[in-house]
C-alpha cells in the first residue's frame, strides 16, 4: 500500500478562463483569450472561446458539493484579473469580489482549502493594450491586484500563488506565437520574463508585508530536460534547455538570483534589459514560501544537427533539438510523453539543488480525445488515466521517502475544462463534462481518486 501523510493535501486544478465562463456576466472586463477568439485567424481546429465552458462561474455550488463527495481536502483556482478589475486597474469590480468571496468561504464550509493563483496566461486586454508585460507600468498593476485579492480575501486564502507557468507566457506569446500579442521577439520575451519575475517578488512582498499567516508561492512547469546521449554536446545541449524552460524562474523565484549561465548567453545577444537595481534587490529580497509544480511530459533533448537562426535566438530549435527518442512511451490520446519517473526526478532536484523547499504537485493529467468512445454504461472507463496516476503517484511518493517535501497533488481536472489553444478537444477531468445540457458525470477515475482519498494512499 501506498500511503501518504496525514493531512497532505489531495484535490485538483482548474483556472478561472478555463472553467469559469460567463465572460459577459457583472462587468466581467476582457482578457486577451476573448480577444484571441474574436479574431478568426487564431482558432486552432476551429476551437470555441473562454465564453463556452462548465459555468464554474453560476454553478460553483454544485461544483464544490461534487468535490466534497470525492473527499477533495483543497482545490485550486486563479482570480480572473479582468473580472476583478474590469480595466486592469482603477476601481475594483464589487461584483467580482462578491462572487470570488462566496467562492472561497464556500470551499471553507465544505472543508477544501482554496489554492489561489492571481495570473493564468489571462492579461486584462486594457492592459495589453499599453505593451502588456512589455510595460514596467503593468507590473505595478499587478502589484496593485495582488494586494487588492490579498486585502479581499487573505482571512479565507492562505495559499497563495503569483503567476501559473510563467515561462508559457513568454514562450508562447513572445517566441512561438500560440498566444497573444504573437510575437516572434527575442527582445521582449526577455523583458517580460524578466518583469513577470519582478511582478511575482512583488506579490510576495506585498503578502508577506500584510502579515496574514499564509503562504506565497509559484507553479512553474518544471520539465525536466534529458539529454540523448552523454555525447558532451548532447549533454550541453540538456542544460541550456533545463536553463531556458526551468532555471529561468525557478532561481529567481526560490534563490532570490537568475543563473549566471543564463545571463550570459542573454548578454551574448545584447539582449539583456536595464535592471534597475531596486528591482533586482525586489527579487532577491522576497523569493517564495513553497512552489507548485506542474507536470505533465518530460523534454527530450539533443544537440543541434545544423546552424541556428542568428535572426530569432531563443526560438525552438535555437539551441537545441528536440530528440524523438525511440520507444518512448507515448499517450496515444493526445501525443505528450508518458513518463511518471520524471516527478521522482524533480523530487530530488527540488531537495537537493532548492535547499528542500516545500513543494506541491500543483497539476499532473491525462488529456484525451474522443473520450466518449470508452464509455460503457453511461461511465466512462478511463483506466488508462488510472494508470497515469497511480503511476506517477508511485514515484512521487519514493521522492517524499527520500526525503523531498512534498505537501500535496492536485491533478488536472476536476470537470473536464476549455483550453487555451483547442478547446474540449482533450478532455482531462476526473469529471465529464456534457457541454450541451451541462451535466456532470464522474468517470471511473474520479471514483477511483475518491478512494485514494478515502485512504490516503493506494494498493499499488
Ligand atoms: C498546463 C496549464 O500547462 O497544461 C493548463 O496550466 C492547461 O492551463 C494544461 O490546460 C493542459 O494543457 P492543454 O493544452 O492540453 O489544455
Amino acid at each position: 500500500m501506498i500511503k501518504f501523510p496525514e493531512g497532505f493535501y489531495f484535490g485538483s486544478a482548474t483556472s478561472a478562463t478555463q472553467c469559469e465562463g460567463g465572460t459577459e456576466n457583472d462587468g466581467r472586463g476582457k482578457n486577451i483569450w476573448d480577444l484571441w477568439y474574436e479574431e478568426e485567424s487564431y482558432k486552432f481546429h476551429g476551437a470555441i472561446g473562454p465564453g463556452i465552458t462548465s459555468s464554474f462561474y453560476q454553478n460553483y455550488k454544485e461544483d464544490i458539493q461534487l468535490m466534497k463527495q470525492t473527499g477533495h481536502n483543497s482545490f485550486r483556482t486563479s482570480i480572473s484579473w479582468s473580472r476583478l478589475f474590469p480595466q486592469g486597474y482603477g476601481e475594483v469590480n464589487d461584483k467580482a469580489a462578491e462572487f470570488y468571496r462566496s467562492l472561497f468561504l464556500e470551499l471553507k464550509e465544505q472543508g477544501i482549502e482554496p489554492f489561489v493563483n492571481l495570473y493564468h496566461f489571462d492579461m486584462p486586454v486594457k492592459l495589453q493594450e499599453m505593451g502588456g508585460w512589455e510595460n514596467r507600468k503593468v507590473v505595478d498593476y499587478y502589484k496593485e491586484y495582488a494586494w487588492t485579492c490579498f486585502h479581499l480575501f487573505g482571512d479565507l486564502v492562505k495559499h497563495w500563488f503569483t503567476f501559473n507557468e510563467p515561462i508559457v507566457h513568454v514562450e508562447c506569446g513572445y517566441l512561438q506565437c500560440y498566444h497573444y500579442p504573437c510575437k516572434v521577439d527575442p527582445k521582449a520575451a526577455v523583458l517580460v520574463a524578466y518583469h513577470t519575475a519582478l511582478a511575482s517578488a512583488l506579490a510576495v512582498k506585498e503578502y508577506h508585508s500584510m502579515k496574514q499567516g499564509g503562504k506565497i508561492g509559484i507553479v512553474l512547469n518544471l520539465t525536466p530536460a534529458y539529454p540523448r546521449s552523454s555525447h558532451p554536446e548532447d549533454q550541453k545541449a540538456a542544460k541550456i534547455a533545463e536553463l531556458f524552460q526551468n532555471k529561468s524562474f525557478l532561481d529567481p523565484a526560490v534563490k532570490g538570483a537568475y543563473d549566471p549561465e543564463l545571463v550570459t548567453l542573454i548578454e551574448k545577444h545584447g539582449l539583456l534589459p536595464e535592471a534597475v537595481s531596486e528591482d533586482l534587490e525586489v527579487i532577491r529580497q522576497n523569493t517564495v514560501d513553497f512552489l507548485g509544480v506542474n507536470y505533465y511530459h518530460p523534454f527530450r533533448v539533443c544537440a543541434k544537427a545544423s546552424l541556428p537562426n542568428p535572426a530569432a535566438p531563443f526560438t525552438p530549435g535555437y539551441y537545441f533539438d528536440n530528440y524523438d527518442m525511440p520507444g518512448k512511451r507515448m499517450n496515444p490520446y493526445r501525443g505528450w510523453e508518458i513518463y511518471p519517473r520524471g516527478l521522482y526526478d524533480i523530487a530530488l532536484n527540488i531537495r537537493d539543488n532548492y535547499g528542500n523547499i516545500e513543494w506541491m504537485v500543483t497539476e499532473n493529467g491525462m488529456g484525451v480525445e474522443n473520450e466518449g468512445r470508452f464509455k460503457t454504461d453511461g461511465i466512462i472507463q478511463d483506466d488508462y488515466r488510472i494508470d497515469f496516476y497511480k503511476e506517477h503517484l508511485t514515484w512521487l511518493h519514493k521522492g517524499m521517502e527520500e526525503g523531498s517535501h512534498c505537501i500535496g497533488y492536485h491533478v488536472w481536472t476536476f470537470v473536464d475544462c476549455w483550453s487555451w489553444l483547442n478547446a474540449y478537444k482533450n478532455r482531462y477531468g476526473l469529471v465529464e463534462l456534457d457541454l450541451e445540457t451541462q451535466k456532470r458525470t464522474i468517470k471511473k477515475s474520479g471514483y477511483w481518486y475518491q478512494e485514494l482519498l478515502k485512504n490516503n494512499g493506494f494498493e499499488s
